[in-house]
């Protein structure tokens, strides 16, 4: 017997999420971003299941990209942050990565070091502030590039701030400036678009598109799921009622009894805690379904453990019982609120302890 909390993983949402990307921006080649484990995923069993379809993949350190091609995964990958030190460009030109270079010092490492790259992404600081370099230093990184003849395509790329605001102007004027700088450097593609900008934003023609979030079919954007936004959400997390009590009005419930019950309830224990992921300043009030029926959280999250309101409707509350904690009727962008953050965060900072299952299922079965 094992604790019950299984992260059900749909490769197929994966790869529905991806061709929807794609159809969204015809003329694009796409990157699959599957940093960070693929948002929580798992990069090795995404990256398996979409090789033979995706253009690139796309990962921010180089440890990432070669765990890609211990797995066997044949796709190019680009590394989104370019290299941290120089021996990293001969392992990019060994593997077949792709990189960015934003500022002189990854340049300066390239063109020492003579490997030979397939793509390098210059990256041009559009008003972000995080990385990327000025107009004239991409200008100037573009030209050594061509004339190094190390690089079989030299890209400009660039990342927004606030493509997930749709009410705010910094999007455009981060577009504005770049398409000001690339039109100035002349027969160069472009790389602007996070999901984000994918489905909202008018982005250049061509070029690469980068989505990250919306493959995992979650939105970018606040107050919109990503079932409304057309996509398949890709990961259902579960667990079980493992103990079943009443409480009575005004009894209290959990460490800190944080929690005080406003009227007589059932009240369910179930496998999940801040040790999984789940975070731990989640509020009182954050949704769940007990066997398909509305719950709530309430009380403070625990380490391994949540206690969960119910409001008992026909079924009466049982040991065994099935929780989905996000995912089928649960939007994590719902359960992101009560914790103050954001369904990237919540994917992202799963741990290892949960199960994780794959299907290639677009509807997973229970
Ligand atoms: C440079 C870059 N491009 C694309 C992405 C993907 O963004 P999103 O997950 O919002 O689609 C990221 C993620 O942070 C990124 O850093």
């Amino acid at each position: 017997m094992a604790r019950p909390l299984t992260a059900t993983v749909d490769l197929n949402a994966i790869l529905q999420n991806y061709r929807y990307a794609k159809k969204l921006q015809p003329t694009s080649k796409a990157f699959a971003v599957v940093k960070s484990n693929a948002y929580g995923h798992g990069a090795v069993k995404v990256a398996q299941h979409l090789d033979e379809e995706v253009d690139a993949f796309a990962v921010a350190a180089i440890e990432e990209a070669l765990a890609l091609r211990e797995a066997e995964i044949k796709s190019p990958v680009m590394l989104l942050e370019g290299v941290f030190e120089a021996q990293e460009w001969a392992l990019c030109e060994q593997h077949g990565f792709w990189a960015a270079i934003e500022n002189e010092q990854q340049l300066a490492w390239l063109l020492e070091s003579q490997a030979k790259v397939g793509k390098v992404f210059v990256k041009l600081d559009t008003g972000m502030h995080r990385l990327g370099t000025d107009e004239l230093g991409a200008a100037s990184m573009v030209e050594k590039l061509k004339e190094s003849g190390l690089v079989d395509e030299v890209l400009l790329m660039t990342h927004f701030a606030c493509a997930d605001d749709l009410s705010d102007g910094a999007t455009l004027e981060q577009l504005r400036f770049f398409e000001q700088v690339r039109r100035r450097i002349g027969g160069i593609e472009a790389s602007v678009a996070n999901s984000a900008a994918i489905m909202k934003w008018m982005i250049p023609e061509g070029g690469w598109i980068r989505p990250g979030i919306m493959l995992y079919g979650i939105s970018p954007f606040a107050g919109i799921s990503g079932e409304q936004l057309g996509l398949v959400p890709a990961m259902n997390l579960t667990s079980k009622v493992i103990s079943v009590r009443q409480v009575k009005k005004g009894d209290k419930v959990g460490y800190g009894y944080s929690y005080e019950a406003q009227e007589d309830h059932d009240l369910a224990t179930v496998a999940i805690g801040y040790g999984d992921g789940y975070p731990r300043h989640t509020q009182t009030g954050a949704p769940l379904t007990i066997d398909g029926q509305e719950a709530s959280l309430v009380g403070r999250v625990s380490m391994d453990m949540i206690t969960v309101k119910y409001r008992q409707n026909n079924q009466p509350l049982a040991i065994g019982q099935e929780v989905v904690i996000w995912g089928q009727g649960v939007p994590v962008e719902e359960v992101a609120d009560y914790a103050s953050s954001i369904g990237y965060e919540l994917v992202t900072r799963m741990t290892s302890r949960p199960h994780y299952r794959y299907i290639t299922e677009t509807k997973p079965k229970s």
